[in-house]
């Protein structure tokens, strides 16, 4: 084992799974493009008062799981736990025009117990809208993250939906909500008898029988949010029903931030064990950019974890590629003149993906290496190729090597190649 490793909790990705990344980020980039986002990108790290303030200091990330330093200037930074409260923290600096509509790719860091699809770096794609409240907003966010899965290949996926109103109706709820959870704490799971009070909510989210037996028999949230806030939710629910996206509605879902107002929504795999099975979330938060200083907006988003998608598409048996990663051409060259570079730089310049090889190799290795690389074809100049100005084109997957070669012309050996590609 080599000296250093990974830090726990983190891994590395290299080819060939890397190009699968490659393919699920371009792909998220492609559908962020169709729903007219761009792209933002941000610090990584964060006074730490962004965080706190923006998902709440009592919610279990800010208290147990930010990575929180001091620098060489004495300021306290944390590094991004997720990506909603910088980007607002943007917006709020930046004041664009709204809605503004952005999209990133992010790390995220969160000192967690690492287990399969749980890690203490993850990575998340997003995006965020501020500056609308309308619920076509909410449907078009929600629907930009189920074609997204879709045309990633996953099928098994469900859509789980709640409201969990604004201030004043929710203020209200948690009181009715205190009341019950007073009068049945010691029923409660071993954690929350201790800690209910700090944030009831969070009870309705507990996957332990003892909370769920109590909160079941309490009010739930969907029933006491106000009018206007059902109203916004009805229409959330039609908008994408009239998709043929079927949201399920479920009252319990309250999420692990505290800055959610209104819709909140979360998509699971089926394919995925029960703990880790959430591979995307998001919701309104419609009083973050107040919050963090800026004038009134409301906003919404999701965010959808880079390697649960992976798992997903392992766990589906999906086998479409995401993206092409394949090699065109190897350069076998034997000549003591380098003819490869100019040959590659040609090829490359048209576009297309080559490899070669260096170290002055012999002919036999040249070849392993072509065969490895997986490229379709092998171009081969040797002193007899250069003597005649002629290159060696010869098509690696067919089984006999020698039938299926040819030689061109030194000059017109990239038309030739193409013409073979696209025959
Ligand atoms: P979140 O639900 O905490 O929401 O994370 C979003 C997604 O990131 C999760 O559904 C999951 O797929 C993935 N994820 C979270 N933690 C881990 C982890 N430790 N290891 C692997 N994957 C993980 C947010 O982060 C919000 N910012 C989403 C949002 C955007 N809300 C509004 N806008």
């Amino acid at each position: 084992m080599s000296e250093f490793q990974a830090p726990i909790g983190t891994h590395d990705v290299i080819g060939p799974e890397s190009y699968e990344w490659e393919g699920l980020i371009g792909t998220f980039a492609e559908f962020a493009h169709r729903f007219g986002f761009s792209l933002v990108i941000s610090p990584m790290f964060e006074d730490i008062g962004v965080f706190n303030r923006g998902i709440g200091e009592n919610s279990d990330v800010a208290k147990k799981e930010m990575y929180v330093f001091t620098d060489r200037g004495d300021r306290t930074y944390a590094l991004r736990p997720e990506g909603t409260a910088s980007v607002v923290r943007a917006f709020v600096q930046h004041n664009p025009t709204t809605p503004w509509k952005a999209w990133y790719a992010t790390p995220a860091f969160r000192y967690e117990r690492p287990q399969a699809g749980r890690y203490r770096q993850h990575h998340q794609v997003g995006v965020e809208v501020l500056g609308s409240d309308d619920p076509a907003v909410d449907v078009e966010v929600i629907s930009l993250a189920w074609r997204f899965y879709e045309a990633i290949g996953l099928k098994r996926i469900r859509l789980l939906i709640n409201s969990m109103g604004h201030d004043e109706c929710r203020g209200k709820y948690v009181e009715l909500l205190k009341a019950h959870l007073k009068s049945n704490a010691s029923s409660l799971c071993e954690e929350h008898q201790k800690v209910w009070e700090q944030n009831p909510l969070r009870v309705l989210d507990c996957k332990k029988a003892p909370c769920i037996e109590v909160t079941g028999k309490g009010p739930m949230l969907p029933d006491h949010v106000c009018a206007d806030c059902s109203n916004h939710f009805e229409k959330v629910v039609a908008g994408l029903t009239s998709l043929g996206i079927s949201p399920e509605l479920n009252p319990r879902l309250v999420r692990g931030f505290d800055y959610y107002t209104r819709t909140t929504f979360e998509f699971v795999a089926d394919s995925l064990d029960g703990a880790q099975n959430a591979i995307g979330g998001g919701g309104r938060y419609d009083k973050l950019a107040e919050e963090l200083g800026g004038k009134p907006t409301s906003g919404i988003g999701f965010g959808s974890g880079i390697e649960r998608l992976l798992l997903t598409r392992q766990a589906e048996g999906v086998s479409s590629a995401l993206v092409d990663r394949s090699v065109d051409v190897f350069v076998i060259d034997t000549t003591d003149d380098d003819l490869a570079t100019s040959l590659c730089d040609e090829l490359r310049r048209h576009g297309l993906s080559v490899e070669r090889a260096f170290d002055g190799r012999s002919m036999k290795s040249q070849m392993k290496l072509a065969d490895k690389s997986g490229a379709r074809f092998a171009l081969l100049i040797g002193p007899q190729e250069q003597a005649a100005g002629q290159v060696t084109i010869r098509d690696l997957r067919s089984a006999d090597h020698e039938q299926a070669q040819s030689q061109v012309s030194r000059d017109e050996v990239t038309a030739a190649i193409f013409n073979l590609i696209t025959k």
